[in-house]
């Protein structure tokens, strides 16, 4: 969640750490620090909030560095203050940089109090310097240095350290959260995320679990968890996209969700050829082997799941669970069933679905990442990968990657379907002829920013409202309550629109805004049903329909005609409302959009 940078060698260590946090702000945002290290000192500074407060401090200095080392935070212990902000110091000689969390904390800090070391930040990454400083008493070896203070430590963790003992090298090492080293012409860079250090290498090493590594500048010395000194593979990235930009839009998230035609084009040529034959990641035999499905997944990427689960059961007959990715491994899940786990993430990075597929391997069960970062953990971990092709993605929240998610499962849906003979094959490329026409529907719902302008002015002025839909569109109605929440900070619930009778109903009381999702499917009346029940209670009813249905509620407020589609198009057009109408409840409150308060794009902690 937080994001770490280094740099030793050629080049002002200060300038290529600022640019390299730029990179990672999406990891956290709440504060942000670099420290250099110059012959005999040490260069500290850091900063509360957005980067560009520490960049603004900086432009005050003149302070250079050959080495250094960078952080932006998103606070897991402590809250969001400057003593909390890293690099944390001590002794005037150690500084360290930490992402993760350090489970025993607690025991190592009264160990090191009562040793005398002095702890101003309530951080768990504070011990560690600490540790540096006690096991420097012994050590004079970098390496094994590093590996002494690595054996007091649980939990999880990617750090970057460095100290005047060693002038000459960066200390790092990488247990369950990312790290990538660069490797450049005349030095050398370590980052959580190898995007950060796109403008000056492509050259990568990812490090594995329990890695450790001293870095110099001409190169990187790694160690395995058993102290092996070990090789590496190097792999050249793809060129950086540069910082991406907004394009002439207000926020990135306005500017992605304008991308989901692309996302969809993208995606849907990347998963399968032009007859609709599966051509990422698994061929027909794996397909025929795929008997049940377990999806790991957290947040929009578990909702991208549930509207998955209603396409497979239905096109290819195959039984599907989908897990809250931090709950699965926990619960002794009997996966007897089941033959392949397949974990989403936009970021191939989210720790408890990494954790939650690395459990199902254990079990035995065939791993796929459904991710949209190459060379992401989950990537690189997985039995086989379907990629998504949203591009990178900046806004915290997910709008093109979800869009992007869904094309690949539902392309994957009539791929399993096809190959076990749930689907016949003209069945097969009937459905992916439908899909094509994706990319060209879902453009024509951008319209809706100005429709639902006023609804958005409304709802920016309530405290709660509930969100219903049936069928694939229940998780729609899930994604879009999350979408209001993180965005507009205005309490939102999804449910299953025949549920609400089972208790929610009683929430309805005059006024209460429920935003009711409608397809022209053999469920249209039952879901209609339910609404009138909901307005007969005094809920406001806005309505997102197909526009074959929309009439037949009268009752709405509003309604917002959409596009008459076939059932399994319905969970993608239905979609963008719910993005936009966020987007707009946000922009009307001015809340934060691409950067909302506690949250970070990608979630590297338990
Ligand atoms: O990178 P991932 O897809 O694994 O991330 C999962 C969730 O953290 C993510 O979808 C989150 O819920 C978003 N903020 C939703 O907009």
């Amino acid at each position: 969640m937080c994001g770490i940078v280094g740099h030793i060698g050629t080049g002002d260590s200060a300038d290529i750490l600022l640019e390299g946090l730029k990179r990672l702000e999406y990891r956290g945002y709440d504060s942000s620090g670099i420290a250099l290290l110059n012959g005999d000192s040490i260069f500290v500074e850091k900063a509360v909030g957005k980067l560009k407060n520490l960049t603004d401090k900086m432009a005050q200095h003149t302070v250079s560095g050959t080495s250094g080392i960078g952080h932006t935070r998103w606070a897991t212990h402590g809250g969001v203050t400057h003593l909390n902000a890293h690099p944390h110091t001590s002794s005037d000689n150690v500084v360290v940089v930490h992402n993760g969390i350090i489970e025993n904390y607690r025991e190592l800090r009264e160990t090191l109090s009562a040793q005398g070391y002095h702890f101003v930040s309530d951080t768990d990454s504070e011990v560690i310097g600490h540790l540096v400083v006690e096991k420097l008493k012994t050590y004079d070896k970098p390496a094994a240095l590093l590996r002494a203070v690595l054996e007091e430590l649980d939990g999880a963790y990617a750090l970057a350290i460095i100290t005047k003992d060693f002038p000459d090298c960066l200390l790092v090492a990488r247990n369950a959260s990312p790290l990538a080293i660069g490797v450049g012409e005349d030095a050398c860079f370590v980052a959580s995320d190898a995007m950060a250090m796109s403008e000056q290498t492509r050259r990568v090493i990812y490090l594995k679990d329990n890695d450790y590594a001293i870095i110099r500048q001409e190169g990187a010395e790694i160690y395995d968890g058993d102290h092996n000194l070990v090789n590496r593979e190097e792999v050249i990235v793809a060129a950086s996209p540069g910082l991406v930009s907004k394009g002439g839009y207000r926020h990135f998230m306005e500017k992605e969700i304008h991308e989901q035609p692309d996302a969809i084009t993208h995606t849907l040529a990347a998963m399968t050829d032009d007859a609709g034959a599966l051509t990422a990641g698994l061929t027909d035999e794996q397909l025929q082997q795929i008997k049940g499905i377990v999806f790991l997944a957290a947040g929009t990427s578990n909702y991208a799941g549930q509207v998955a689960r209603y396409w497979i059961e239905r096109l290819a007959g195959v039984p599907v669970n989908v897990e809250v990715a931090s709950e699965y491994r926990y619960r002794a899940p009997v996966s007897s069933h089941l033959t392949h786990a397949i974990a989403i993430s936009q970021s191939g990075e989210s720790l408890d679905t990494l954790m939650a597929m690395r459990y199902a391997q254990e079990q035995g069960l065939s791993t796929i990442g459904l991710v949209n970062v190459d060379h992401s953990t989950i990537a690189r971990e997985a039995d086989a990968i379907l990629p998504t092709r949203a591009g990178p993605e900046i806004g915290v929240a997910s709008t093109k990657a979800f869009i992007a998610q869904l094309t690949a499962l539902l392309a994957l849906a009539i791929a399993i379907g096809r190959a076990n003979g749930a689907l016949s094959p003209d069945e097969a490329s009937a459905l992916h002829e439908e899909m094509k026409s994706l990319p060209s529907m879902v453009g024509k719902t951008f319209s809706l920013f100005d429709e639902l302008r006023p609804v958005a002015h409304d709802l920016a002025r309530v405290s709660s409202c509930l969100f219903l839909g049936r069928d694939s569109l229940f998780p729609i109605a899930l994604e879009g309550a999350l979408k209001l929440k993180e965005l507009s900070y205005v309490h939102a619930e999804g449910f299953a629109a025949g549920e609400m009778k089972h208790g929610p109903i009683a929430l309805i009381e005059d006024g209460l805004p429920v935003i009711s999702l409608l397809g022209s499917d053999a469920l249209a009346p039952k879901v209609i049903s339910n609404l009138k029940e909901a307005q007969a209670r005094g809920a406001t009813i806005i309505l997102f329909a197909a526009e074959s249905v929309a009439d037949d509620v009268d009752f709405a407020t509003h309604t917002c005609r959409l596009p008459d589609c076939g059932e399994y198009l319905m969970p993608f057009i239905t979609t963008l409302p719910m993005q936009i109408l966020a987007y707009l409840t946000a922009s009307e409150k001015g809340t934060d959009v691409d950067q909302p308060r506690n949250l970070a794009k990608s979630v590297t902690v338990e």
